[in-house]
């Protein structure tokens, strides 16, 4: 992506569509443009008339003109201005809708990828740069440059030798404006990288509090988070004297000019060249172009940092997913709930060379549980979140009761299963808000019911609110063991034909564990269930278990036989026994 390839991605998707608004803000700055030009012309009759000639009707017609021009100045700019902050802030808002659709829309992969703090920042001080580059730029472009113009006009008709030495200034002030540009942009690509840092910061500092203090890792803490906010600090500070650093030398140049203006001017009248009245509004329209001359100066440095905010946010917005929705393609349809790995080859993007399943070839039967087991990093979770494509395999296929579910719509496939994760995370929500999720058009009966045969009830109950109770990051902590159960809890509510569970390795009481126990035995019977088994209560009950180890399936079977032909397994039991 380069800047103009951002500014067309930009002008075609977000702001071609107030084509009519900027149209309009454009003719009012040919008002303001044609109106400050007039007041600095009228001087010239002004001084003429009323001041040498002394006319007794141009006397009151020129006051009133002035009042004229200077009010069509100030409705013009101010109409100008609320049509630009409101084409700024719808185009602020569609990008901001973008990039949380493109978030949303992504595939958990790329998610998993990318760190939330960079793409907070993303979505607030880069959409902000263009927002301000769109409200202040665009105008300044318009008003000041056709406002220059026009007094510029003034200039040349009233005195050409003198306007072209006042013009010198002008390429002067631009290339100075040019250098600082540059440098602005990169200066405020630092900034941002810097302010992402802080916000990820921030964001491991909660994450990771109760560990701070543990470790008593308060004072290299502290000393870390200085370290962030003073490299924000500087970048910051940079900009601004960047920023400021064109005023010295436009200052300078100003003084100068003026110095050789009236050392000019001064002959030209001596010399019965110049009339004092067609001087007074030389001068008047001179004063009048400094202002539009030092914001046209600086315009660019909105530009660069806009446009340099649209490079960093446009990939975002076109995040490609790799895992297709075939929202075209048929529906799955279940009948046995039979589902097949085939030669099924896995590695993640971020570690491309490690293989995290090795060619693996299994079948979970139908309305039966079958469990995995394995040592911790041996790929059960990754093997799970293949089932709903969450992750796509690299090779090999899925079948599903004999349909590939790559090719097969997958909100489809997806409504045939439920997940119940190994760490449970909930919204920032009502408990009954984070129940319902899993099936929005359920009626509240049957969000009663689905918690009740989770064995949520006795815990919810001694919530404040209850279910209305706020839980999460803004409301009340709930234990490990409470959030599996309202995890449960919506597979109930889901009642779909395939129950994934990815057993937590934490050890619960034995009174929930029963509970749990007694939940899940009701939640999956009768339905094709793959579970990642960590406790024996489970691994007995199944139909058949697979021992996961560094990727492949190293032996398969029923209990009784593993522990006979599996020294791997072996091992597993002896140590689940002595657990218990
Ligand atoms: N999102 C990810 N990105 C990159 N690598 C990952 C990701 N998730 C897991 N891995 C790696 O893949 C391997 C398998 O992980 P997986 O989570 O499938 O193991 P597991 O068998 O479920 O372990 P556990 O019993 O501890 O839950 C591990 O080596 C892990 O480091
Ligand atoms: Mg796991």
């Amino acid at each position: 992506m380069n800047k103009s390839i951002a500014f067309k991605r930009l002008y075609k998707d977000y702001t071609s569509k107030f084509i009519k608004n900027i149209f309009f803000a454009t003719i009012l700055s040919v008002v303001v443009a044609l109106s400050t030009s007039a007041t600095a012309w009228l001087l010239d009759p002004a001084i003429e008339k009323i001041f040498l000639k002394k006319s007794q009707t141009l006397i009151f017609i020129i006051p009133i003109a002035i009042i004229i021009a200077f009010s069509a100045k100030g409705i013009s700019l101010y109409f100008a201005k609320l049509i630009m902050i409101n084409v700024s802030e719808e185009v602020k808002k569609m990008l901001q809708i973008d990039m949380l659709k493109s978030f949303i829309k992504a595939d958990t992969e790329i998610i998993e990828n990318k760190h939330s703090g960079k793409s907070i920042s993303n979505i607030n001080f880069d959409v902000d740069q263009i927002t301000k580059m769109l409200a202040e730029a665009y105008l300044t472009i318009f008003k000041d440059g056709l406002t220059l113009i026009g007094l510029l006009g003034v200039m040349f008709f009233q005195n050409w030798k003198l306007s072209l030495i006042a013009i010198i200034m002008i390429p002067l002030a631009s290339i100075i404006a040019k250098i600082l540009g540059k440098r602005m942009s990169k200066v405020s690509t630092e900034a941002q990288e810097r302010s992402g840092d802080l916000n990820r910061y921030l964001i491991d500092l909660f994450k990771n509090h109760k560990i701070i203090k543990i470790f008593q890792r308060e004072k290299f803490e502290n000393n870390r988070s200085e370290k962030f906010v003073n490299n924000l600090k500087e970048k910051n500070a940079k900009i601004a004297a960047v920023y400021i650093r064109s005023t010295p030398v436009m200052e300078i140049l100003t003084g100068v000019m003026i110095a050789v203006l009236i050392f000019y001017s001064g002959k030209l009248i001596i010399g019965g060249e110049l009339a004092i009245n067609k001087f007074f509004s030389f001068l008047a329209a001179m004063m009048l172009a400094y202002q539009p001359v030092k914001t046209l100066a600086k315009v660019n440095i909105a530009i660069n940092q806009g446009l340099a905010a649209a490079e960093r946010i446009i990939p975002v917005i076109d995040l490609k997913n790799e895992i297709n929705m075939n929202d075209k393609s048929e529906n799955i349809s279940v009948s046995k709930g039979n589902i097949m790995f085939k030669n099924i080859n896995f590695a993640y993007q971020s570690n491309k060379e490690k293989q995290v399943l090795n060619n693996i070839s299994v079948e979970f039967k139908g309305g039966e549980m079958t469990a995995l087991v394995g040592l911790s990093g041996s790929g059960k979770s990754t093997l799970l979140n293949l089932i709903p494509r969450i992750y796509a395999p690299r090779s090999g296929s899925i079948e599903l009761d004999n349909q590939d579910i790559s090719r097969i719509n997958l909100n489809s496939l997806r409504k045939e299963i439920s997940i119940v994760d190994q760490n449970t995370t909930l919204f920032d929500d009502t408990v009954f808000n984070n129940i319902i999720y899993a099936k929005p058009d359920a009626a509240a009966d049957e969000v009663y019911e689905a918690a009740e045969s989770a064995m949520c009830n006795d815990f919810i109950n001694n919530l404040d609110k209850g279910f209305d109770t706020l839980i999460g990051e803004n409301g009340v902590k709930l234990s490990g063991g409470e959030k599996q159960r309202l995890s449960i809890a919506r597979a109930f509510l889901k009642k779909s034909s395939i129950i994934l569970l990815d057993e937590a390795t934490s050890s619960l009481d034995s009174e929930t564990e029963e509970k749990i126990q007694k939940a899940l035995d009701q939640l999956t019977q009768n339905k094709t269930t793959v579970v990642i088994a960590h406790r024996l209560s489970t691994i007995l009950n199944s139909y058949k278990i697979h021992v996961v180890d560094k990727g492949k399936i190293i032996d398969s079977g029923k209990h009784e036989e593993l522990i006979l032909k599996s020294s791997v397994y072996k091992n597993f039991y002896d140590r689940q026994v002595k657990k218990n």
